[in-house]
């Protein structure tokens, strides 16, 4: 049981049916959410953290919970930055102990991006440390990271090429149609396939990185309406698309999405079905609850990870 790089869950996932989830946490109840459902399924983790979660919760607060994670489960887990902007929160991040960083350089043009990436793994590599970058865009909102849908591009297979080539990046996440948040599509939810496939055939050896993945499930949205939410035209990627995904070299998914709306729906039901309660614990034990269940849902019905320790 330690903290663990995803060299080898990924060498493992490469050629598998199945990809490895990367959930994004923000506090204890779901840090202990997402741990107690990949113990329950005996499934290779990796943990995610943002910009934002670190200064929503302190960087040291969530390194000690991961710590304490492991210690309490015995599992092994990734400890991953999720779109690092630049250099120096990168380099921060690995010499805080992360095993994986994001450098996120997919706002720049090609060039700009190769320079930066190579400059973290280059560092990260010293220490040990493997780095995910992106190339392409994703329509929507990023950590700090805003993109105009129109300008979205999808990923480049030549380029991809080439990028890998020239950075020496360790796995690459790419731009095939989802998007962060939960308004991912205005008509019928659509993913490249063809270019995932050509992507993959350029570069085999390359562990490919979904994000944006949530699958927004109707039930949540509306559950979340219903105990007084108001998040309209909420739509995700359907399950079957990510599950197809998982058959390629896809070896990382990642989810926050819909682990917020599970959190909220539950919080949302518990309080109004209960309004005399006020001890945080009679909620926030509930919304934990929650965040296992959708986490077990996602490893078994979507990630086909169970049992892939
Ligand atoms: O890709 C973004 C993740 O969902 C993290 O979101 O930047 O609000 O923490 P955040
Ligand atoms: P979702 O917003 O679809 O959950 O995507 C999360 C993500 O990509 C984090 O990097
Ligand atoms: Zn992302």
């Amino acid at each position: 049981m330690a903290l663990v790089t995803t060299k080898g869950m990924f060498a493992k996932a490469i050629n598998s049916d199945y990809a490895i989830g990367a959930f994004n946490v923000n506090n204890m109840e779901i840090i202990q959410g997402i741990v107690d459902a990949a113990v329950a399924e005996n499934a290779p983790l990796i943990l995610q953290v943002s910009a934002g979660a670190r200064k929503y919760a302190k960087p040291v607060y969530l390194l000690k919970l991961v710590e304490a994670a492991i210690e309490d489960t015995g599992l092994d887990i990734a400890l991953h930055l999720d779109h690092g902007e630049d250099f120096e929160i990168c380099k921060k991040c690995v010499d805080d102990g992360f095993t994986s960083v994001m450098i996120d350089g997919s706002r720049f043009p090609l060039k700009e991006n190769i320079e930066l990436t190579k400059r973290v793994v280059d560092y990260a590599h010293s220490k040990g440390v493997v780095v995910e970058a992106e190339l392409g865009r994703l329509a929507g909102v990023e950590d700090n990271v805003s993109v105009d849908e129109r300008s979205a591009t999808f990923t480049d297979p030549e380029e991809a090429a080439e990028f890998v080539e020239k950075t020496g990046v360790d796995s690459l996440a790419i731009a095939i149609g989802t998007s962060h948040g939960a308004f991912k599509f205005k008509g019928e939810p659509y993913l490249d396939f063809e270019r995932l496939e050509k992507i993959q055939e350029l570069i085999p050896n390359t562990p490919l990185v979904l994000h944006g993945a949530s699958s927004v499930l109707p039930e949540f949205v509306e559950r979340c309406n219903k105990y007084g939410g108001n998040i309209p035209g909420a739509q995700g990627v359907p399950e079957e698309m990510l599950r197809k995904a998982t058959k390629y070299s896809i070896c990382k998914i990642n989810i926050d999405t819909d682990l917020r709306l599970a959190m909220t729906a539950e919080i949302r039901r518990h309080l109004l079905e209960n309004p005399s309660d006020f001890d945080p614990r009679k909620y926030l034990g509930p919304a934990r609850d929650a965040i296992k269940a959708m986490v077990q849902h996602k490893i078994k019905n979507v990630l086909n990870a169970s049992g892939q320790r």
